[in-house]
């Protein structure tokens, strides 16, 4: 057998392939356009939330942070990370603060949210967002709901003498003292370094109500 006729050479072998995979990607992709694709599968769930019932028919892939905010329009809570690790989207669910970003929306059937929006408003401020004002607890102000959020359930965290890392192993009803306000914020990340400003806050409300 001659040379001429058993010669392969690389680069015929890169041409050859390469006409090969096109010709067989091209009806694939023909196929794939042509095939239906079903629809998502939904679900129905109802919440409360800020004290409005709500029914949502959502992807049960849906987070809770984008049900709030692509689903009902609160644009409030906020997306930092999507990983729950910033505290950006912090919203209180049955009283507790969560990371809105790690939970499925699904999940939280019957149960009662609060946003940003629910705490209060321009002109009935929630006191600790009007001390947050006063006390220039922000700069940039994109993690200031997730803040807020946390600072009120924070606070009701103590009042219900709920241990903290920081407490629990001493066996004493925690007070709102910096380093346990800052221990339970440790969470909630800010960018802008407003730390101080908001302790000054949150220990103006928790004087008042703690
Ligand atoms: Fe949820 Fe960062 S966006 S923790
Ligand atoms: Fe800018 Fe906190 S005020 S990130």
């Amino acid at each position: 057998m001659s040379s001429d006729t058993t010669s392969v050479t690389r680069r015929g072998v890169l041409v050859g392939g390469g006409v090969c995979a096109a010709a067989a990607a091209v009806p694939a992709a023909e196929v794939q356009a042509a095939t239906p694709q079903p629809a998502p599968a939904t679900m129905k769930v109802g919440m409360t939330v800020n004290s409005a019932k709500r029914e949502l028919d959502l992807d049960p892939r849906t987070t809770l942070l984008d049900a709030l905010r692509e689903h009902l329009h609160l644009n409030g809570t906020k997306k930092g990370c999507d990983h729950g690790q910033c505290g950006a989207c912090t919203v209180i669910v049955d009283g507790r603060r969560i990371n809105s970003c790690l939970t499925l929306a699904v999940m939280h059937e019957g149960d009662a949210v609060t946003t940003i929006e629910g705490l209060g408003q321009p002109g009935k401020l929630h006191p600790m967002q009007a001390a947050f004002v006063k006390h220039d607890g922000y700069q940039c102000g994109y993690c200031t709901p997730g803040q807020i959020c946390s600072a009120v359930a924070v606070l009701d965290e103590i009042r219900a003498g709920v241990p903290s890392h920081a407490t629990a192993d001493l066996n004493v009803r925690p007070r709102a003292t910096n380093d346990e306000m800052r221990e339970r914020m440790s969470g909630n990340i800010c960018r802008c370094g407003a730390y101080s400003n908001i302790l000054d806050a949150m220990t103006e409300v928790a004087g008042r109500r703690v």
